[in-house]
C-alpha cells in the first residue's frame, strides 16, 4: 500500500489532499503540532475508509519533524508522496509585514517556517526516494511565492515561501533524472470561501493530477474573486 505525509495536517486542503490520495489506496500520515487534532483528523479518515495516524511536530523543528516522519515510515512503510502544505497560524512571529517595513527580523520566522520546514521534509524521505528512483514532493505556499508584486503588504511572506519555491524548483531540476517528481503549487485562492473552484476538495484534484502526470515544476492554482 502506498504511503503519502502529509505536513501540516489540518481540516482544510491538506485533509482534502488526504482523502483523494486515500481513495486511491494511500495509507496517510499527518504531522501538525496539535496530538488531539491529529487524532481527530485521522478518525475522520478512517470513516472513509483511509488508514491513517498522526504525529505531531511544529515544522520550525528540524529534530521533532525528522522524528515524525521517521514514525510515518515506521508505522506505514517508505513514504512515497510528501506533500508540505502548513498554513502559517496568524499569531506575532509570523504576522503579515509589509515590504517597505521590512526588516531581517521579520523575515526570519517565515524562512524557518516555510524553507526550515519543507528542507527538513523533503530531507527526511530524498535519500530513500533517489535510492529507489520513484516518489513524489509536492509543496504549497500562496501564490504571492511566485508572484511576489501581488500583495506588498505581505513582505515578509513573499520572502519566506519565495525561498521554499526557489528550493522546489531547483530540487525539481536535480532530481528528475533520479525518478523523484517535485512540484510548486502556489495557491492564489481564499480557500472554501467562494465557488466550486475555492473548495478544498476541488483543489484536491488538481494535487491528485500533478502526482500522476508529473509535468513541470510549477502547477498555480488560481480562484480570486
Ligand atoms: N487557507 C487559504 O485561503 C490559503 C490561501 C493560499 C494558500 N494556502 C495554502 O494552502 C495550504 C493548506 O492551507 P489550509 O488553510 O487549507 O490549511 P489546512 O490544510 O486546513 O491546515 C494546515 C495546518 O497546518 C498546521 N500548522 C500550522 N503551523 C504549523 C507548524 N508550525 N508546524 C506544523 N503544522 C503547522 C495547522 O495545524 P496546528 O495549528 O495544529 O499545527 C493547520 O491545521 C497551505 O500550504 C497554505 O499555505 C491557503
Amino acid at each position: 500500500m502506498p504511503t503519502i505525509a502529509i505536513i501540516g495536517a489540518g481540516p482544510g486542503l491538506s485533509q482534502s489532499i488526504a482523502k483523494r490520495f486515500g481513495r486511491e489506496g494511500f495509507s496517510v500520515g499527518l504531522v501538525s503540532r496539535t496530538q488531539t487534532k491529529l487524532d481527530a483528523l485521522a478518525q475522520e479518515l478512517g470513516s472513509h475508509g483511509v488508514e491513517a495516524a498522526g504525529f505531531a511536530a511544529d515544522v520550525t523543528d528540524p529534530a521533532a519533524l525528522a522524528a515524525a516522519i521517521a514514525r510515518i515510515t515506521e508505522r506505514f512503510g517508505e513514504i512515497d508522496v510528501l506533500s508540505f502544505s502548513p498554513s502559517a497560524p496568524a499569531d506575532a512571529a509570523l504576522a503579515p509585514v509589509a515590504v517597505t517595513e521590512l526588516t531581517l527580523e521579520a523575515v526570519r520566522p517565515q524562512l524557518d517556517f516555510y524553507l526550515g520546514g519543507g528542507l527538513t521534509a523533503a530531507q527526511q524521505v530524498l535519500p530513500a526516494m533517489t535510492g529507489r528512483g520513484s516518489g513524489t514532493i509536492l509543496f504549497s505556499t500562496g501564490g504571492t511565492s511566485a508572484n511576489p508584486g501581488m500583495m506588498p503588504a505581505f513582505g515578509n511572506i513573499a520572502v519566506g515561501a519565495g525561498a521554499l519555491r526557489n528550493y522546489a524548483l531547483s530540487l525539481h531540476a536535480a532530481v528528475a533524472e533520479q525518478g523523484v517528481y517535485v512540484a510548486h503549487v502556489p495557491l492564489s485562492v481564499w480557500i472554501g470561501h467562494g465557488g466550486p473552484e475555492t473548495q478544498p476538495d476541488t483543489i484536491a484534484e488538481h494535487y491528485w493530477t500533478i502526482h500522476t502526470k508529473r509535468e513541470g515544476a510549477e502547477h498555480p492554482y488560481v480562484a480570486m474573486p
